[in-house]
């Protein structure tokens, strides 16, 4: 594809096709136009001339005029037809679609590999923030050991609110959808698992994992009681949710998304608003920190823009780190972590399932609290965890490899009051 003759068939006109409009329009250094853009909503009136608007996917896909597919709809579904079709057809493909690459990597690495086309998905994970091409090729000999990030815009965008501002969940929440940076449906942000589908492309640029989604532990913010707030002003800490994979020493991989405490000294303790941030920890280079706009119409169309210009030099994902078979598979039965553990009477976690319990808690007016460690897999698998009333938060400490004997619980702390 020549840098002169970019010609996109785009799929989506809302937050971020018009971002790639008007990113495109102020771009001088490529010359892309928009020759056609299928959309779903024909009632909608929208701001560039109806006759570049068809409801019919195949007139985009099967349009020879055009030489690339930019698939930026929400309806994950639809967008993996789109962009098979388009593979299929040897057409080159940039997406943002993260629940449809998360669901689909695999087959989708294949498809690749059997069409010799590229798909390229930069905005997928951390909108703005340059990451997937920069594991890809600049760590593609360094060895990364964890991935550790906000890659979230909307729930990071919600408890700056909450805790800087003093906003409620609900208002903050329809601030971030009103600011385009919340998904069509929330719940896939606050419920942690637009986090989660980014953490499967993570894994896999990173570390060399292809994961399914489904097998990454993820709590969302929903949960997180006050009485968790509390404990985090008591101690000082800041409350952000948390995206972590890290190789554990046999090989395995421990990951998930946890609501985390942070200390303020932590680089994403410092990442508010919808900005994302993410560290990677690797053998030569130490700690590295990637920090910018996690979600919005022009940061992320940003990034679509630098694929497009990718595929003009004939770029591709290699997908070097799963040819170097770097990483063997999730093992959350081998890490552990530690957890605050908040609840109510009638809704306490099982004590047992923890290998050590480190304080215990419980006032009357307050409700109750714990700390201790817990085995990942065991955590995943906690009835409890899923209860109302009950609120899990990580504490400051990585994920770990799981110690092989557990320490009985007897450093368990009672006291009669929880702390203001
Ligand atoms: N809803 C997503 C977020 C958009 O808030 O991070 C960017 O991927």
């Amino acid at each position: 594809m020549n840098r002169n003759d970019i010609r996109i068939g785009l799929f989506g006109f809302g937050v971020v096709g018009q971002g790639l409009h008007t990113v495109l329009e102020r771009t001088p250094g490529l010359r892309a136009r928009i020759g056609r853009i299928g959309v779903k909503d024909r009632s909608k009136t929208r701001s560039l001339p109806p006759e570049l608007f068809t409801f019919e996917r195949d007139e985009v896909l099967d349009d020879p005029a055009l030489n690339v597919i930019v698939e930026l709809i929400d309806d994950a579904d639809e967008a993996y037809r789109i962009v098979t079709g388009a593979l299929r057809r040897g057409k080159a493909v940039v997406t943002t679609n993260k629940k449809m690459l998360a669901e689909h990597l695999q087959e989708l690495i294949e498809l690749q590999r059997q069409t010799g086309t590229p798909l390229l998905y930069e905005a997928a994970a951390c909108a703005s923030l340059p990451v997937i091409r920069n594991l890809e090729e600049y760590y593609d000999t360094d060895l990364l050991d964890a991935v550790e990030g906000i890659i979230n815009g909307s729930t990071n965008y919600i408890l700056t609110a909450m805790h800087r501002d003093a906003v409620t969940f609900a208002a903050a929440l329809a601030r971030a959808q009103e600011l385009g940076f919340a998904e069509s449906n929330p719940a896939l942000d606050v419920e942690g698992l637009d986090a989660r589908n980014k953490l499967v492309l993570l894994l896999a640029h990173a570390l060399g994992l292809v994961a399914r989604p489904e097998d990454i532990l993820t709590v969302g913010i929903t949960g997180i009681s006050e009485l968790a707030s509390s404990y985090a002003r008591e101690k000082g800490l800041v409350i952000k949710l948390v995206a972590e994979a890290r190789r554990l020493p046999d090989g395995g991989v421990a990951a998930a998304v946890l609501p985390t405490l942070l200390r303020p000294e932590h680089e994403l303790a410092r990442v508010h608003d919808e900005y994302n941030g993410l560290i990677t920890q690797s053998l030569f280079t130490d700690r590295q920190f990637f920090l910018g706009r996690g979600a919005g119409a022009v940061p992320t169309a940003s990034a679509v823009l630098s694929d497009l210009s990718a595929l003009t030099y004939g770029y591709r994902y290699e997908y070097k780190k799963l040819q170097q078979q770097s990483a063997r598979a999730l093992a959350p039965a081998a890490a552990e972590v530690d957890v605050l553990v908040t609840f109510g009477q009638g809704h306490a976690p099982e004590r047992a399932d923890f290998s050590r319990i480190h304080e215990y808690f419980h006032s009357e007016q307050q409700g109750y609290y714990l700390t201790g460690t817990i085995g990942l897999a065991r955590l995943a698998a906690a009835a409890w965890l899923r209860q109302p009333g009950i609120s899990v938060v990580r504490l400051p400490q990585p994920l770990r490899a799981a110690q092989a004997a557990p320490v009985a619980s007897a450093a368990e702390v009672e006291a009669a009051d929880c702390p203001a």
